[in-house]
């Protein structure tokens, strides 16, 4: 791509494209948007919003809390498996992106909508910026570890969240010139929104002490498509004896547990999804949580919350450094240790560096100095 060199009266206003899906999509792109709008208010900023995740609960309700205007094209693909998923965003999102013609389409994450756009843009010859770029879990059968792969070989501008991801990125090839550290966006939305959730009481509003209860979410394939769902809800099943459990069940989850009959006892609260705000002051409050979630793994670390991972393995190792994440593999039985461990006094922890709420300015930043935006985009 050559360096726009257009004259000051041929420039035209930046056209930005932003695409959205699942429900981390929302809360790692709500500040760029917010961020870009700022800096550029005579810019386009087209919302692009798959329909990968739909209910209210897993979607429409991150935007309002964000203060992300609506979805300037709703692409409605829905659920179905990875290549009926992956296919039809791209179906639709190809003429969408020619209507547009942005100078940058940018993705977050590792969803199948992410994979999907990033390919479309790339074949139009559009940049694509990846946000949350070079996580690696090295297991391949995880399907955001594909997408990931894929988002990142495509992509002109890489966004590191974390350190790590240099060497990861290094070690696939990809020149330094294209990788930005410059932190978490995940942790901007939640410090953006950090006296309005320490102040609403989720707990105490659902009938539970503040401090006195584990939160748990579950949702990879690996964990709640198969029989170690049984084993989990037996185990949620034991510690609620001692301590309550909060657990708020993903969509795919409770589908699964649905199919196989799968009713905890009642000391389990099991809820609908909840809302950001709702879930942020969930995890602020809790005294441990227990997921196999990405994003929870980074707010927990950020909260000085314990968390506990029920996967074999992490892209954030990050957080498990920073000493609140333990790995417990994907070994069910082994959520009988969290009762005893949290018997030791918690370690206090520092954030990863450039986790600090700031991250979206840096991107703002980069966009504005390097390549071809910077006679673009008037600061
Ligand atoms: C997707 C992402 C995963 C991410 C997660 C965040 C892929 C491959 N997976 O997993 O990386 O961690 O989102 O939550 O992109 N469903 C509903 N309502 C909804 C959305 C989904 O009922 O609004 C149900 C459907 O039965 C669907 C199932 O959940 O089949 C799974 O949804 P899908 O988007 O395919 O994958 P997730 O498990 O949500
Ligand atoms: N989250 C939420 N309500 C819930 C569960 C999670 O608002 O009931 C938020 C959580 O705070 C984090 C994001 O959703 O910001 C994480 O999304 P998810 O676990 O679905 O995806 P992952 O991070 O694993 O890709």
């Amino acid at each position: 791509m050559s360096p726009v060199t257009h004259s000051h009266h041929s420039a035209h206003a930046t056209r930005i494209a932003y695409v959205v899906g699942a429900r981390p999509n929302f809360v790692k792109m709500a500040p760029v948007i917010s961020e870009l709008r700022r800096r550029m208010p005579d810019g386009r900023h087209a919302l692009i919003h798959t329909g990968q995740h739909y209910d209210r609960l897993m979607s429409d309700v991150f935007l309002e809390e964000l203060g992300v205007p609506a979805p300037d094209h709703m692409l409605g693909v829905g659920s179905a498996s990875h290549a009926v998923q992956t296919a039809r965003v791209m179906e639709h999102i190809e003429p969408v992106l020619e209507e547009e013609r942005p100078d940058l389409v940018i993705v977050p994450g590792d969803v199948n909508s992410t994979l999907a756009a990033t390919l479309v843009a790339v074949k139009l010859g559009i940049p694509v910026a990846h946000l949350e770029s070079g996580l690696r879990s090295f297991d391949r059968t995880m399907p955001e570890e594909i997408n990931r792969i894929v988002a990142d070989e495509f992509s002109e501008y890489l966004f590191l969240h974390s350190d790590e991801a240099i060497e990861n990125l290094r070690a696939e090839g990809i020149a330094d010139e294209r990788m930005h550290f410059v932190g978490n966006t995940m942790i901007d939305s939640l410090v953006a929104v950090e006296e309005r959730f320490r102040s609403a009481n989720a707990a105490r509003n659902l009938g539970v002490e503040p401090g006195n209860y584990l939160l748990v979410t579950l949702h990879r394939p690996a964990l709640v498509d198969g029989p170690l769902l049984a084993d989990v809800i037996a185990r949620l099943d034991d510690v609620s004896r001692e301590l309550p459990v909060l657990f708020p069940v993903h969509p795919r989850t409770r589908k699964m547990m649905e199919s196989m009959n799968l009713k905890p006892v009642p000391a389990v609260w099991l809820t609908e999804p909840v809302s950001y705000l709702e879930f942020l002051s969930l995890e602020a409050n809790a005294r441990a949580v227990l997921t196999d979630s990405g994003g929870v793994q980074e707010e927990t670390t950020y909260l000085n919350v314990p968390c506990f991972t029920l996967r074999e393995n992490t892209e954030r190792p990050v957080t498990v450094r920073a000493g609140t994440n333990t790995l417990l593999g994907l070994s069910p039985e082994r959520i009988d240790d969290i009762l005893p461990a949290l018997a030791h006094p918690k370690t206090v922890t520092e954030p990863p560096p450039l986790w600090d709420g700031r991250a979206a300015e840096r991107v703002a930043d980069i966009l504005q100095t390097t390549g071809h935006y910077a006679s673009l985009i008037v600061g």
